[in-house]
């Protein structure tokens, strides 16, 4: 059987590691958008529904010891991988549960401070989604975050046609999920040498980029049963109806000011939308949106600009290696190229450069004289591009753990390197 519950389940899904899901980025995040978010500095609970190997989890693990971590996954040979990378680094704080969410969302009986998903909702039948939203519902504690990560529109809808072919192949097709998927990019292959989409130019690009993904990659994320992109704004009437309120995006890049991440014909219209879920809607549209990382809170919270004030000063800011030393730097962005002058820049990336330093220092750089504002967009496209990263507030020194899995990590071909301060790993 190469499916379960309509997803692939004969071939592993690859490593991959997403900076946005772990849990200092995401407190941080939650206090830029003027939230008080659950403190990363003390003890806390963190469940990722939908886990594969775990490696978020792992250096999430490694790098809080004293927190716990849970791992959800109905996939044996995945939570396998993930248990050994954990015995190997001596990580005993972590949990892997072998359960499908709907058995998972009965028996759970814990409260987390996070429940993340990434990967995992576009994939699934409109059941298991319920369930996704019923565990985070039930099991985070009040003001806890949910992470949601999914395929959006317009950016995503353009694969549906792709995807069905894939998915319909395989369906007739003996074999492992790998070996389906490679097939069915032969025939797409041929179907656009033969003259398809030749009034649709973007599906060459689509069919080019799925080309370079790995066939277990590619398995996992188009021959599943259920695959649908979704619109944003009935992503977030789905999970509001069980209590949780979204509060902004994992991907800081999507929360700066539309002057930086729409396009400026848009920006007026935007701005004018006082309707939230019509202005989310747009900016999905602006920014050609093919994936969203939503952030929503158990609970109502009001937000607060007194929030964002004392989150960005109190948080230690650390140049990660690619870091230039100067401005102006040019930031890659789903809108195209954006320009940080050297002016804002370069004063930021030299304070850094001689070591770490807080918000509140930063504000009193005489080029920020004080600008709150100004250097929350400047420090969220350092980090949108891994340039700079807040620090732990206990920041623990590397660890025998650290150390150990990041050698099963290099054994295991996973090309990242852990950054304990910073509780995260990057390329
Ligand atoms: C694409 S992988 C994502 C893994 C990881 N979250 C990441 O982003 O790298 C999706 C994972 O969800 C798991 N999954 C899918 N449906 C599930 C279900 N109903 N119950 C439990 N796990 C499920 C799959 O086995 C797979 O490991």
């Amino acid at each position: 059987m190469t499916r379960t519950a309509g997803y692939v389940s004969d071939v592993s899904y690859p490593t991959f590691f997403y900076k946005e899901m772990q849990p200092l980025w995401l407190a941080t995040v939650a206090g830029f958008l003027g939230i008080v978010a659950p403190d990363v500095a003390r003890d806390f609970t963190l469940c990722e529904l939908g886990c594969g190997a775990g490696v978020n989890l792992l250096i999430a693990a490694a790098c809080h010891p004293t927190s716990r971590f849970v791992g959800v996954d109905f996939n044996k040979e995945h939570l396998d991988t993930a248990r050994q990378a954990a015995a190997a680094a001596g990580i005993g704080n972590v949990e892997f549960v072998h359960a499908d969410f709907a058995s998972f969302g009965a028996v759970c009986g814990e409260q987390f401070d996070f429940v993340t998903c990434h990967g995992v909702w576009s994939w699934i039948a409109a059941e298991d989604q319920q369930h996704l939203i019923d565990i985070a519902a039930r099991c985070l504690i009040p003001g806890g975050l949910f992470y949601l990560h999914y395929m959006c529109h317009p950016g995503s809808t353009q694969l549906a046609p792709l995807q069905h072919l894939l998915n319909l192949c395989a369906h007739h097709m003996p074999g492992p999920s790998t070996r389906q998927a490679q097939t069915g990019m032969r025939l797409l292959a041929q179907v656009a040498a033969g003259g398809a989409f030749t009034e649709e130019p973007a599906m060459h690009r689509h069919l080019a980029n799925m080309a370079r993904r790995q066939p277990a990659d590619l398995a996992h994320e188009f021959l599943t049963d259920h695959w649908e992109p979704a619109h944003s704004a009935n992503v977030h009437q789905q999970v509001a109806g069980s209590g949780l309120t979204y509060i902004g995006s994992a991907d800081v890049f999507n929360n700066l000011d539309p002057s930086l991440s729409v396009p400026g014909g848009l920006q007026g219209l935007i701005r004018r939308t006082a309707v939230p879920a019509l202005a989310e809607t747009l900016k999905d549209m602006a920014r050609n949106a093919h994936q969203r990382t939503d952030l929503f809170q158990k609970g109502a919270r009001s937000v607060s600009g007194s929030i964002v004030a004392a989150s960005l000063s109190s948080t230690r800011f650390t140049a990660l290696p690619a870091a230039p030393r100067r401005g102006p730097v040019t930031f890659t962005t789903p809108i195209g190229s954006v320009e940080g002058p050297a002016s804002s820049y370069t004063p930021v990336l030299e304070r850094l450069a001689t070591g770490p330093a807080s918000g509140a220092e930063l504000a009193r750089l005489p080029a920020l004289d004080g600008d709150i504002g100004e250097l929350l967009q400047v420090v969220q496209l350092l980090m949108m591009q891994q340039l700079a990263h807040p620090m732990l507030a206990n920041a623990p020194v590397t660890d025998e753990r650290s150390l150990r899995l990041g050698s099963w990590l290099a054994e295991h071909d996973v090309p990242l390197q852990l950054v304990p301060a910073c509780a995260t790993a990057i390329a």
